[in-house]
């Protein structure tokens, strides 16, 4: 199945009575399970489901308005539309008016991540941005389906639908239609819902190995990507067993190592990817070390040079954070 008829499918008779215009906002999300791997390139299929955390009320805000010409405003500033970043929406959008009505839109997006976290922004982006089009367009759709969606334009993407610990599963259907994510259900009083971050910027510029091309590299290269995808499932349903039994020593512990096991597959990728920075291995040491002396603090990394910290609630964990990274910004995801 190619996107197009991904999309047909799920749009076949739906109305076509947009509205003037949708506002959706979506969080942004840090996976503690890592995804890394497509099974499928067209449909951006994953190889292994990933349990993530949501940021709370960070993340990214878009408002559909129809309009005479395609429009991306980001920030407040119009972005080109032959620059990769509006190409992609426009390109998305594309799909969903290759069943709807079809009129030119503009697309005003707001991300409210500081520049200073070093986040990517496409999970909230893509979902943010498939929220607004299912009010846009009158959809209706269900979550469920909205997550499969927003994972065409961007994995990571399925999970920003939900607060709280999030998982994807990979699903076994040709049509991916089963492959969309889920909030974990966690008691009112879980003592996973401590679990703080604090994000720890080492450098913001672009990647040079963006992730969904780094992904299909290491699959075809990289002797260890055997080893990850036959272990991932067994590490996420550890993460899973962690974060609803309320382990979070448990959990952190298994977030950072799940972490440095997908950077070793990358690591050993010909050519190698390499996200790391010298200053990322220094911020690593560092966590290690405040460790060795007593400081419950973790870290997990994506595919880039920045540290997301955990950490268990409190007061001097948290200060200890403030000493050694004077500009990491706290974040509480139940807030
Ligand atoms: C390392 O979701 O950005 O952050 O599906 O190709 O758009 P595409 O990739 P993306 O990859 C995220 C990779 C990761 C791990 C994760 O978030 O699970």
């Amino acid at each position: 199945m190619n996107k197009q008829e991904f999309f047909r499918q799920i749009l076949r008779g739906k109305a076509n009575s947009p509205r003037d215009n949708a506002t959706a906002f979506a969080p942004s999300n840090i996976a503690l399970a890592k995804y890394w791997g497509k099974r499928d390139t067209e449909l951006n299929l994953p190889c292994n489901s990933s349990i993530s955390i949501s940021l709370g009320s960070l993340g990214t805000k878009t408002t559909l308005r129809a309009s005479n010409q395609d429009r991306v405003v980001l920030n407040g500033e119009e972005i080109p539309l032959d620059k990769p970043f509006a190409a992609k929406i426009i390109n998305f959008l594309d799909y969903f008016r290759a069943n709807l009505w079809q009129g030119a839109m503009e697309v005003i997006t707001e991300n409210n991540i500081p520049t200073a976290a070093g986040l990517a922004s496409s999970a909230s982006g893509f979902a943010a941005l498939t929220l607004a089009a299912n009010d846009f367009w009158n959809l209706d759709l269900d979550t469920k389906t909205l997550s499969a969606i927003a994972r065409i334009g961007s994995g990571s993407a399925a999970r920003s639908f939900w607060q709280g610990f999030v998982k994807w599963q990979r699903g076994k259907n040709p049509d991916g239609l089963d492959s969309y994510a889920e909030p974990l259900a966690l008691a009112e009083n879980s003592p996973s819902r401590n679990l703080r971050l604090a994000l720890v910027k080492i450098d913001e510029k672009a990647k040079k190995n963006p992730s969904r091309d780094a992904m299909i590299h290491s699959a075809k290269t990289s002797p260890y990507f055997s080893a990850w995808i036959a272990t991932a499932e067994i590490e996420l349903h550890k993460i899973e067993a962690a974060i609803t039994s309320g382990n979070i020593q448990e959990l952190l512990q298994l977030a950072e190592s799940n972490a440095l096991a997908m950077h070793a597959v990358m690591l050993a990728s010909r050519p190698s990817l390499l996200y790391l920075q010298a200053e990322s291995i220094v911020a690593i040491k560092k966590v290690w070390d405040l460790r060795e002396h007593g400081a419950e603090i973790f870290f997990t990394i994506d595919a880039g040079p920045n540290l997301k910290l955990l950490f268990e609630e409190n007061a001097d964990t948290r200060a200890i954070i403030e000493n050694n990274f004077p500009s990491a910004i706290f974040v509480n995801p139940f807030a």
